[in-house]
Parts: C-alpha cells; sequence; structure tokens
C-alpha cells in the first residue's frame, strides 16, 4: 500500500496512472469522506451545491475540464493546496514545513481510492447550480 502511494507521488506529472488498477473503491465511504472533508472549500456534486470557497473548482467542474481528473484525484494530496493540511496514514503530511492552512486531516490511502471511485460517479451528474 505504501509503496503504491509513494509510487503514485513519483511519477505525479508523467502522465501515468499507478494506482488506477484498484478501482474498487467504496463510493458510500467516498462520498462521506468528501462531504466531510472536500466541501470545507470544494462543491462536491449534490452534496453542498451552493457551499465551498467560490476560488475553489468544484469537483464537477474537474471532473469536465480536465482529461486527466482521476490523476489529479489519485495524487491530491500531494497538489497544493492540500500537502499543509492533509496527511495520509503512514506517509505523513507532505509538507511538514508548512503551517497548516486548514484544519489537520488524516485519510487512509483507501480513502483516497473511494474518493477516487466516488468522482467517477459525478460524470453522470448536472452541472452545480451558479452561486447566488
Ligand atoms: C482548505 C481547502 C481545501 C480542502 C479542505 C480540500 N481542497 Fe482540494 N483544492 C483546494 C484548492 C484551493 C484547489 C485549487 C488549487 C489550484 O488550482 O492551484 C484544490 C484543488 C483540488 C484538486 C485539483 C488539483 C490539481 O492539481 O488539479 C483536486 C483533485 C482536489 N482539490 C481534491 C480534493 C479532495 C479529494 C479533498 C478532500 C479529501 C480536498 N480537495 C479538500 C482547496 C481544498
Amino acid at each position: 500500500m505504501r509503496n503504491a502511494l509513494v509510487l503514485s507521488l513519483v511519477v505525479l506529472g508523467t502522465g501515468t496512472l499507478p494506482l488506477a488498477a484498484q478501482d474498487k473503491g467504496n463510493i458510500a465511504n467516498g462520498r462521506e469522506v468528501a462531504a466531510q472533508h472536500c466541501t470545507r472549500c470544494h462543491v462536491v456534486g449534490d452534496i453542498n451545491p451552493t457551499g465551498g470557497i467560490s476560488s475553489t473548482p468544484s469537483f464537477q467542474i474537474l471532473v469536465k475540464r480536465r482529461p486527466d481528473y482521476r490523476t489529479r484525484f489519485e495524487t491530491f494530496f500531494a497538489r497544493r493546496p492540500h500537502p499543509a493540511f492533509l496527511s495520509i496514514k503512514g506517509l505523513g503530511r507532505l509538507r511538514p514545513d508548512l503551517p497548516p492552512n486548514a484544519e489537520p486531516v488524516e485519510l487512509t490511502e483507501e480513502d483516497v481510492m473511494d474518493v477516487v471511485a466516488f468522482v467517477e460517479t459525478l460524470k453522470a451528474q448536472p452541472k452545480a447550480p451558479k452561486k447566488p
């Protein structure tokens, strides 16, 4: 597990999908993790259509506009701004040198893959309504 994670960090940016083979994520847990930890900043499907922080892209936009969205979600914990506040069990916080810019959160690699499985279900959903 840990090796897969480290590998995913090493190959970040090369366009490969190191964790893609494990696409049996638990959608229900992924939705729960996203609801608890991602909606603080992101609009996530129908969970918080008028929530999030407006400068933060919604999950729907990421899925729609980024052809490599799956890789981005598989490695989001290594992508700004997440490394400052998010750690993966067994791997720690990737940027402990930075002060956390949000309440620190620890997820497992399974949580990450479950979020990826949940994100795949967003493709079929309509766009979030515009914020007032
Ligand atoms: C404290 C706010 C915050 C939280 C909490 C947060 N994000 Fe983000 N996320 C951002 C911001 C801001 C960006 C846009 C960064 C940019 O464009 O430079 C972003 C971008 C992303 C991206 C695109 C990254 C890229 O390089 O294209 C993904 C994927 C992502 N977030 C997934 C998640 C997931 C999954 C969670 C929950 C486990 C989460 N985020 C929680 C603020 C947050």
